[in-house]
């Protein structure tokens, strides 16, 4: 059997007569921007917070991808880090501390995983500092908290959707309350065909993969040779999904595929399907895995299933052996000496493996990774 990370693309996808994702933040949210990856998102939003405001400071949580950190230093952000605890949350206490310490004009939260950050206190705090809030929701599309979507809290928000959705690339920025004109301006390019259709391929075959492991293993054989075909040929394409911030790519638009697939998905079946698969896999490890985030409770769209393991890189590439395509979640900071880090960030680091719940895993593949983490005996001595 082989389970993928991501969700993969269907026929279906293209095919379905058109929904109405426009029900859903952020795909309703009246100031919304669409761009190829998240992090252009975040360097411009910067940039233009950095042209009203020399010497703009952000405090961000030290546990970070790194493309969100590199897109702010690009901008000409400074930094300052705030501890977050081993189970994902910022304690509202410490932010406060640290505002009053180095006072900053924004708050940038990221919401890890579709688990909320302690929203009410966060806002209260930054109404009453006169800070601005910045929601980071790459890893957070379609969650909510108390019935308000994650992302509708700050002044703006951002979504990555090739994470959550079986799109080729796309993100979304969201401007609640202040709208910048300046970025209301900006003009992005199309990427070329080479990005959109390579990365769409891949999107199929890790769906047939998923199903018919043999036909799908072929089909990444020779989905691979055609990649090495266009390399030779020097066909350029922009990934997504990988580490590192290019400026010269940053004005890259969301693909018109990627606007087509959203338009034909259904919300919220890929959320229901999301927290079966989760809670099917937490009663399948009961007590056999460290889970790090409890079960999602109404509202929570989870990305992924997080769990503690003592050797991460030895349990992802036992599982990957298996079939099972576990995500080991940043590994690296990106400050140079990693004094940023507390030690529950780097506890993090060190131990945090993803394993997949998407949309597309049926009962059979959940029940497997159940059977596969069981097997190898991947349970943290706390
Ligand atoms: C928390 C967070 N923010 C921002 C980003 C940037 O997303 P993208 O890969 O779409 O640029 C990522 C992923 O890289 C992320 O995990």
């Amino acid at each position: 059997m082989f389970v993928p990370t991501y969700q993969g693309l269907s026929a279906k996808d293209f095919f379905r007569s058109a929904g109405l994702p426009s029900q859903w933040f952020p795909f309703n949210a009246p100031h919304a921007l669409r761009f190829y990856r998240a992090r252009n998102a975040i360097y411009y939003l910067f940039k233009a917070l950095c042209a009203s405001r020399p010497n703009l400071t952000v405090l961000v949580p030290d546990y970070y991808s790194g493309n969100e950190v590199l897109a702010m230093r690009a901008a000409g952000a400074r930094l300052q880090y705030c501890p977050v605890g081993r189970h994902m949350q910022l304690d509202p206490n410490d932010v406060e501390r640290l505002c009053a310490r180095d006072e900053p004009d924004v708050l940038y939260v990221i919401h890890y995983l579709g688990w909320p950050q302690p929203m009410n206190a966060l806002v209260e705090l930054c109404a009453r500092r006169g800070m601005l809030l910045f929601e980071d929701c790459a890893l957070a599309l379609l969650s909510e908290l108390d019935g308000k979507p994650l992302g509708s809290f700050g002044d703006w928000a951002v979504f990555c959707l090739y994470k959550t959705l079986p799109v080729p690339n796309g993100a979304v920025l969201v401007q609640n309350t202040a709208k910048l004109e300046s970025l209301e301006r900006l003009r992005l390019r199309h990427v070329g065909p080479a990005s959109v259709l390579g990365r769409t391929a891949e999107l199929f075959v890790q769906r047939a993969r998923s199903r018919a492991d043999r036909l799908g293993a072929a089909l990444c054989a020779v989905k691979r040779g055609l990649g090495r075909a266009a390399g030779a040929l020097e066909v350029h394409r922009t990934p997504v999904g990988d580490m590192g911030f290019d400026v010269t790519a940053v004005d890259l638009a969301m693909s018109r595929l990627s606007e087509r697939v959203i338009g034909r998905l259904d919300f919220a079946e890929i959320r229901r399907r999301r927290v079966a698969n989760f809670r099917r896999l937490s009663q399948g490890l009961r007590g056999r895995a460290s889970q790090v985030l409890p079960d999602p409770v109404e509202g929570i769209c989870p990305l992924f299933f997080p769990v503690f393991v003592e050797d991460k890189a030895a349990a992802a590439t036992a599982l990957r052996q298996r079939g099972v395509d576990a995500l080991e979640f940043w590994n690296d900071g990106v400050e140079a000496d990693g004094l940023e880090m507390s030690p529950a960030a780097s506890f993090l680091r060190a131990h945090v493996l993803e394993l997949p719940i998407h949309q597309d895993l049926t009962p059979e593949h959940v029940d497997y990774v159940a059977r596969q983490v069981s097997t190898l005996n991947l349970r943290m001595a706390a």
